[in-house]
């Protein structure tokens, strides 16, 4: 059934407290997310970069991270040779290279000339000089479905522009990091300041 449009808005905040309709199972709708470039060495070819937005932190302690990766793609191979791989956080500075990274295969063009690349205590994670934040991952599980591989890594080294940092801790204004939404496959830049999470919501607990 079509949702009603009465959404209200509430201190600026649309609320939706309408019918939802089905909208099928192959859901792609996220809203705008950090999209990465994860940096994979393949096989007798130089260090590859692809454009990840399936990525999501995955266990506290010890740290670690998992991310989407189709099986058809060159860096799944990479990421299973070498047992390593580099998750690079772009700023919106580096929106056309994300976006190359993301149509062309490493086993067809070198992408590595698009960057400065260094290396941290793993061989074969190769992270991205000119992205504010880097991780360096190594693989501790492969959960193979049908058409991805979810790898998961710990994460075993990361490292930040000091200016990147206010009072200590990650600026996400400093950093600026590209962002994307699917399915519209549009990429954006962090809006407005709306509260502190784990403490906003203090007031329902009353
Ligand atoms: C914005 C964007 C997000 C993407 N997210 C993913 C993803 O999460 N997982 C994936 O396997 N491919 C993703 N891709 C597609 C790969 O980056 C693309 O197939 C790439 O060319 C593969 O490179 P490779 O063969 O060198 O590994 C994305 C592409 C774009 C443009």
């Amino acid at each position: 059934m079509m949702a009603q449009n009465t959404a209200q808005k509430t201190n600026g905040m649309r609320r939706y407290e309408t019918e939802k309709k089905a909208i099928g199972k192959n859901v792609f709708i996220c809203p705008p997310m950090p999209v990465t470039i994860v940096g994979t060495c393949l096989n007798n070819r130089p260090p590859n970069f692809l454009t990840v937005g399936w990525v999501t932190r995955a266990n506290v302690n010890p740290p670690m991270i998992a991310i989407g990766i189709n099986k058809s793609n060159a860096s799944a191979d990479g990421i299973t040779m070498h047992k390593t791989f580099s998750v690079n956080f772009p700023g919106t500075d580096l929106i056309e290279e994300t976006d190359y990274c993301g149509l062309v295969s490493g086993k067809y063009k070198d992408k590595s000339r698009l960057f400065d690349i260094f290396y941290g205590e793993l061989k074969n994670a190769p992270m991205i000089q000119n992205c504010p934040i880097t991780l360096e991952c190594q693989l501790t599980e492969t959960i193979d479905l049908p058409t991805n591989y979810l790898f998961i890594g710990e994460i075993k080294g990361a490292y930040a522009n000091e200016n990147c940092f206010t009072g200590g801790k990650p600026d996400v204004t400093e950093i600026n990091p590209l962002l994307l939404s699917m399915p519209d496959n549009s990429y954006w830049q962090v809006g407005e300041f709306l509260g502190r999470a784990c403490k906003i919501g203090r007031s329902l607990k009353a």
